[in-house]
């Protein structure tokens, strides 16, 4: 599907954003292992999403469909998941499959864990060197990608792990092993990584301890199910800030967005930027800090970013180099390898994507030096990726003549009404032949 955005202003409107995709995965995954019921509102009823609801209920949990936002998952407690008989298939979610992972290595039966194309070319060892660590049997292809085969042991000991790369998805891999571990597990990361897992297990009750960047959590105890609200995604919201941010006009206010300090790098950069973005109605919801925020245009300077803020706006990167392409001067990120290793190498796509569109940015292995300019229209491809595919439509709304963005599709795995909230707020949008 390509789709091609036509230059133009924005309509001031009050949005509101789909649920946050990180935090439905885990609503899922742990309210699956709890005891008792567990409503979850807000959920994201995403490809992504999809892939774990599904996964969930091939290992005999059962999860009812309020609606397309709310569900029960009828917790089966710890011990109580069955083997599937088929593949968990976590289709194009890295999330889906480093979390399942973890969990399943502690599980008594064998499970295989596959994806699509993109998921497959992933790296699988971050998560299975440390499993096996802690006593796990599993095993990926020789390039240490998956499928994962999984062989089911129930004698997994906490670790004391230290991660070479600040990734959440690591972290609560080895969180959920280390629920069923003998003993304590300790995950220490070099950078701050987004908290959900751990906000969560406190909500459900299980104890766990945060020193900074080191984690521990003992194994043995129960969680216990609740209600989870869970608030709309700052990385969905982050497409509609930078559109008011670079827009000619048209102020927008996007309702109860998740502001979680570990997530919140997009709207520290911008401000640096400076970015006119204003926080009101900030309350907490299950354990999660949740705001309304309003933005409104305004000339954007470029920045040299903190290596310290890349772990806490990685998913926003992409769309942050569309606001840094529309900045006056240049805009340096370092320190972001991992781009390379999403779901498609997003220091690639984004620089194949800029260069297309006239703007000028220097490639390094870890990141992109950007020359703010004028973009043209154009033609850019999305590498099937649904982040390089939206930042890339909401730079059409401030490029001298309309951009075409091709392989739009993966939009759904993580934003499925994009077009027509992008529609709602006057953004020209449409699919082309
Ligand atoms: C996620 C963690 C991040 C992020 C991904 C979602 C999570 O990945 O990029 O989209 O839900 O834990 P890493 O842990 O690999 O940085």
């Amino acid at each position: 599907m390509k789709l091609c955005v036509q230059p133009g202003a924005l309509q001031s409107a009050k949005i509101c954003m789909p649920g946050d995709k990180s935090i439905s995965h885990r609503a899922l995954i742990l309210g699956s292992i709890a005891c008792g019921k567990t409503r979850v509102r807000g959920f994201l009823n995403g490809e992504d999403n999809r892939a774990t609801l599904t996964c969930m209920r091939q290992l005999g949990v059962q999860i009812d469909e309020v609606s397309e936002s709310e569900l029960v998952v009828h917790g089966v407690g710890k011990q109580g998941l069955v083997a599937s008989v088929e593949p968990l298939n976590c289709r194009n979610s890295g999330t889906a499959m480093r979390l399942l992972a973890g969990l399943l290595s502690a599980q008594v039966f064998d499970s295989t864990l596959i994806g699509d194309a993109s998921l497959s070319a992933r790296p699988m060892t971050r998560i299975t060197d440390p499993l096996a660590f802690m006593g796990a049997l599993i095993a990926t292809t020789g390039e240490g990608t998956a499928p994962l085969y999984i062989q089911g042991m129930h004698h997994l000991k906490g670790v004391t792990y230290e991660m070479q790369i600040a990734s959440a998805q690591v972290k609560s891999c080895l969180l959920l092993a280390g629920l069923y571990a003998k003993g304590q597990t300790i995950v220490r990361s070099p950078g701050e990584t987004r908290d959900h897992t751990e906000r969560m297990l406190k909500a459900m009750q299980y104890p766990i301890t945060q020193d900074g960047n080191c984690i521990s959590i003992e194994g043995g105890g129960e969680l216990t199910a609740c209600d989870i609200d869970i608030p709309s995604d700052l990385s969905s919201a982050a497409f509609f800030i930078v559109a008011a941010a670079i827009a000619k006009a048209g102020m927008l206010t996007l309702n109860s967005v998740g502001v979680n300090p570990t997530r919140n790098g997009i709207l520290r950069i911008l401000k640096q930027m400076g970015a006119e973005i204003t926080l009101s109605n900030m309350h907490t919801s299950t354990n999660e800090p949740i705001a309304d925020i309003c933005i409104q245009a305004s000339q954007l300077q470029g920045v040299v970013i903190s290596e310290a803020l890349v772990s806490l706006a990685i998913d926003e990167l992409p769309v942050i180099m569309i606001a840094a392409a529309c900045a006056q001067g240049k805009t340096v990120l370092r320190g972001a390898s991992e781009l390379r290793v999403k779901e498609s190498d997003r220091i690639h796509a984004m620089v194949v994507g800029l260069r297309a569109v006239g703007i000028n940015v220097e490639e390094y292995e870890d990141g992109v030096v950007i020359e703010g300019g004028q973009l043209n229209g154009g033609e850019v491809d999305s590498f099937g990726d649904h982040r390089i595919a939206m930042s890339f439509l909401i730079a059409g709304l401030v490029a001298s003549a309309p951009i075409i963005v091709s392989n739009c599709q993966p939009i759904k795995t993580s934003f499925p009404n994009f077009i027509s909230l992008a529609q709602s707020v006057g953004m020209q949008v449409e699919v082309v032949l």
